[in-house]
């Protein structure tokens, strides 16, 4: 599926979050200790915004490991990148990393963690391949609550599989992304499950009243 709705991935991104997505991973990115030199995988990197946005925080000096197991995705994500020599690109699945145990500083997962066919596995992954003292960060969807929610769930459920259709000739693609949220547990649930998982403190941030979530966590 992101195959096929990887030429427009990023138009539809900016259309449906009314530009907002981009501003939300600037700050998440902000909220997470990294330095220089720093290695950082970005899981499910997509069309490679965070991998992208954390080289600029850092003038290009920290070492960024970018995974995706789209080819399509890929090849926008390394045109996009092209001046980023410190991005580096490899097709991998998530659930199945070639990495050594503790090889990153952070690992990042911005609208991925939903799509995972097992959820825990890709969380163990994630612990797999962080450092003692490393984080584990996840930005995806958060569960609005309210008139804000009910109106949120409305746009969502109704109005994006239209306008994927009507710009990207692809509803059900985007029929798919609110359905994906309602499986997907709540932060407050994911906390408790980054817990279980094993890491020592685990915050949560929430953006746009609740709509988009963030789980920082420390192993
Ligand atoms: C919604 S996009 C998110 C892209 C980007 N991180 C962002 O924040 O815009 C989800 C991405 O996860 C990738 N993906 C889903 N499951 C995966 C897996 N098991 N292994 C690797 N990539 C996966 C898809 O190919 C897609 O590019």
């Amino acid at each position: 599926m992101f195959d096929t709705i990887a030429a427009k991935y990023d138009f539809l991104n900016d259309l449906i979050s009314f530009g907002m997505h981009k501003s939300v991973k600037r700050k998440a990115i902000k909220r997470v200790c990294l330095q220089k030199n720093d290695k950082v995988l970005d899981l499910c990197t997509g069309t490679a915004d965070i991998a992208i946005l954390i080289s600029e925080f850092f003038d290009n000096e920290i070492n960024v490991t970018a995974v995706d197991f789209s080819e399509n995705m890929l090849k926008i994500a390394e045109k996009k990148a092209k001046n980023h020599k410190n991005i580096c690109f490899i097709q991998a699945d998530a659930l199945n990393l070639p990495f050594e145990d503790n090889s990153f500083d952070a690992v990042f997962i911005s609208f991925g963690l939903r799509n995972l066919q097992d959820l825990d596995k890709g969380i163990v992954e994630m612990k797999r391949a962080v450092k003692n003292g490393g984080f584990v960060v996840n930005l995806d969807t958060g569960k609005p609550q309210g008139i804000w929610g009910n109106l949120f769930k409305f746009y969502f459920f109704n109005l994006v599989p239209l306008i994927g259709k009507f710009f990207c000739g692809n509803f059900s693609a985007y029929k798919y992304l609110p359905e994906s949220t309602k499986k997907f547990p709540s932060p407050e649930k994911l906390v408790e499950i980054f817990k279980e998982a094993g890491f020592k403190e685990v915050k949560n941030y929430n953006f746009i009243f609740g709509a988009i979530a963030q789980q920082v966590a420390k192993k």
